[in-house]
Formats: structure tokens, sequence, C-alpha cells
């Protein structure tokens, strides 16, 4: 268990799964300012970590992932403020969704406004049986500010976004599921769970997995094409296409070395 971050938890299993816990139970894991430096600094040493292979985030507690920016850190600012507040909210997700490792959510109980947001710069998503999602900042006389309007309408179109962005309400683990939020419900611990998804993704070649997140991430770019023919091309001098042929002809599983 890592002591480095005063509100985060980062922790690295035998296999390189690494977990990061965002630990403010009591205020159900709001992101406040400490949030955020803590994730960058988190970011900084998963990026140079070769040894991890992929990322869980997961809030401490049982009720909740994270409920949301810390509403009471932003009830006095003004517009320049805010609008300071919610690039910095970018430029951290962003990191996040840029890592070339799986990355999942695990989202326990509530995952609501910035909450939600951070579960949707990930790369996946499994939810408790109950999880809670939803964009509630109408409610608060404003809108998502950390990316919600952008990724949620990526995922589930416009006409859903704003249903459930002009509503405010909340989404249970089943219509997160039905919706594409999500790509599983945990039947029984969440964080074993999101382990199993993973462990079968860490199997495969690390430089595959990293172009496949690149090449998706470029999906409906007018140079999405183009990428995905480089990215494909790039692999065929790494020693794990090698490798991974040579098993196949061999009949045998590969030994993938993530060169
Ligand atoms: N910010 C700051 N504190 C929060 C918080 C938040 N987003 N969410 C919960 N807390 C605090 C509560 O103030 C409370 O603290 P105290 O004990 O000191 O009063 C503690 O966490 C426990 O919360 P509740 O007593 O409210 O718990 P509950 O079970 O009655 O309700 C809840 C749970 C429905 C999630 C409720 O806490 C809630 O509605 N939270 C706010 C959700 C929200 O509006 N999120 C969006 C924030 S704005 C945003 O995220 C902007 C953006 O896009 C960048």
């Amino acid at each position: 268990m890592s002591k480095d971050f005063e509100t985060l938890i980062l922790e690295t299993d035998d296999s390189g799964i690494s977990t990061l816990t965002i630990n403010r139970p009591k205020q159900l894991n709001a992101l406040n300012n400490q949030v955020f430096e803590d994730l960058d600094a988190a970011l900084d040493k998963i990026e140079k970590n070769d040894s991890i292979r992929a990322l869980i985030i997961t809030g401490s507690g049982e009720k909740a992932f994270v409920a949301g920016a810390d509403i009471k850190e932003f009830a006095d600012f003004n517009s320049k403020q805010a609008t300071e507040l919610s690039k910095r909210g970018h430029r951290v997700f962003q990191r996040i969704e840029d890592l070339t490792i799986p990355v999942l959510a695990a989202i326990n109980g509530y995952a609501l406004g910035g909450g939600f947001e951070l579960a949707l710069s990930c790369h996946l998503r499994i939810a408790s049986q109950n999880a809670l999602v939803g964009l509630p900042e109408v409610s608060l006389g404003l809108i998502p500010g950390y990316g919600g309007t952008q990724r949620l309408t990526k995922i589930v179109g416009q006409p859903k976004a704003l249903e459930l962005i002009m509503s405010g309400r909340f989404a249970k683990a089943e219509e997160a599921l039905q919706l594409g939020l999500v790509n599983t419900i945990a039947e029984g611990d969440l964080v074993e769970e999101a382990k199993k998804m993973l462990s079968g993704m860490i199997k495969q070649a690390p430089l595959a997995l990293k172009n496949a997140i690149l090449a998706v991430s470029e999906a409906g770019n007018d140079s999405g094409f183009e990428s995905e023919a480089n990215l494909f091309g790039d692999l065929f001098d790494t020693a794990d296409f090698k490798e991974g042929t040579s098993a196949f002809i061999e009949k045998r599983k590969p030994n993938f070395s993530g060169k």
C-alpha cells in the first residue's frame, strides 16, 4: 500500500494490476483540490512504472465511488475560477484516458457529477449492484464541468445525454448497463471481479493493448482509419508479434515480453 498520498491509496498486486482508491469516505470521496494534486502525482508514478499492466480506479467505503466535485470548495468561486477548475478537471481526466494500459472504473455506489465524469474518462466500467450514476449539476444551477457533456454524449448520443443531464436523475446499475455506460455489473466482490476482467487482458501483448487504446481513441476522427493502419503496421516490428504468430503456428501459448 502506498502512503504517498493524502487522499489516495495506490496498491499494485503481483500480476501488475494497480488499484487507485479515492480515499475521502466521510465526504463520499468528493473531488477536492488535494485529490486532484494527488491524482496528478499518482499518474506520474503510474506512467513511469512499466510493471503496471492495468489500473482500477475505485472509491473508499461501501457508499460511493465519488459523489462529485467538492461542492463546499467551489461554492464561493467566480466565473474565472470556475472555468479554471473545469480546465484542470479536463486535463487530469484526459491523462487518465490517455494511459496506454487498460483503465477500469470500479463503481461502488454513487458516481455523481465529477465522479461519474471520472468514471467516464476510464476505458472500461464495472458497477456494483447498488451503483447509481448521474450528472445532477443542474440541481446546483450548473452543467457538468469535468468532461461529462462530451464523454457521455459520445457513449449514449445526444437525446439520452441531454435527458440525463437536464433531468439530473440517477440511473441504477441495470439501466447503466443497458445504455452501455458500464461494461458489466459485478455479482460478487467488485474489485475482485474488476481484476478478473483485467486478468484476461493483461495476458495479451502489451503493445497491442496500447495500440488498441490509441486506435479506438481516434474513432470518429477524420484520421481514424489512417491511424489504425499505422498502429496496425507498427506492431509488425515488435517481438511480441513474432512471438504471437510463432506460438500460433507451434500450437503453444505465447510468452509476451512487451517489446
Ligand atoms: N461535495 C462535497 N461534499 C459532499 C459531496 C460533494 N459533491 N457529496 C457528499 N458530500 C458530503 C456531505 O456534505 C456530507 O458531509 P457532512 O457529513 O459533513 O454533512 C457527507 O458527504 C455525506 O453525504 P450526505 O449526508 O449528503 O449523504 P446522503 O446519503 O444523505 O446522500 C448523496 C448521498 C445523494 C450522494 C448526496 O451526498 C449528494 O447529493 N451529494 C452531492 C451530489 C452532487 O451534486 N454531485 C455533483 C457535484 S458538482 C460537480 O461535480 C461539478 C462538475 O461537474 C465538475
